[in-house]
């Protein structure tokens, strides 16, 4: 929702010229839009047990910011960070926890919400550690999932788009750290490494 309405990187005029970021793979209005749809949904499933929305740093924030304010709920906030290692561009399944939860899960109503769903690995790995934890209900909101790629099974509560096996950045999305601050989700045009 830009007061321009403009669809691309207009207030970065200067990524708009770096040739790594490529096509828009999901606009910021339909973004915007489908975050709208996802928030009045949960909104409605969670009437009477609000949320505790955990968010999957770095690349859920924000969509994590932009949901949340679309659930007409008194949720609760927090986060985790974890890194999966692999390339730039593939995960191994190996997750690290870089930043725990420091509340209790027993008894609480877990909305996971995470950026994307590529292998399903690192969602997987999440699911079974937060479940141990023995929450009342643990779900995901995932913003992307990738057609096909599952490797494992993940039970995705809520989904923003699903998008082709290709690269993406921005909107929280990065490679090596860059374009998480664009507005809309780009096909990444750049070679493998990142630069
Ligand atoms: P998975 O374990 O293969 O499902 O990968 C999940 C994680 O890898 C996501 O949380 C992202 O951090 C990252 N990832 C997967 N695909 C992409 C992509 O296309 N762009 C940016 N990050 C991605
Ligand atoms: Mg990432």
């Amino acid at each position: 929702m830009t007061s321009s309405g403009d669809e691309s990187v207009g207030q970065l005029s200067r990524l708009d010229a770096d040739s790594s970021i490529g096509r828009i793979v999901v606009s910021e209005p339909d973004l915007q839009a489908r975050i709208a749809e996802l928030g009045a949904r949960i909104t409605a499933d969670y009437d009477g047990r609000p949320p505790l929305l955990v968010g999957v740093l770095k690349g859920a924030f924000m969509f994590m910011t932009d949901l949340s304010r679309w659930i007409q709920l008194p949720v609760e906030v927090e986060f985790m960070a974890v890194s999966s290692y692999g390339s730039a561009t593939r995960t191994s399944g190996v997750v690290r926890i870089v930043k725990d939860l420091d509340v209790d899960l027993v008894d609480r109503h877990v909305l996971v919400v995470e950026d994307i769903v590529d292998s399903g690995l690192t969602l997987n790995y999440l699911q079974r550690y937060l479940l141990a934890r023995q929450p009342a209900s643990l779900e995901v909101c995932a913003l992307l999932v990738k057609e096909g790629q599952q490797r494992t099974a993940v039970d995705l509560r809520y989904v923003g788009f699903t998008i082709p096996n290709e690269f993406v950045v921005g909107y929280g999305l990065d490679i090596d750290e860059r374009f998480r601050n664009l507005s809309a989700i780009h096909a990444y045009a750049g070679s493998a490494g990142g630069s």
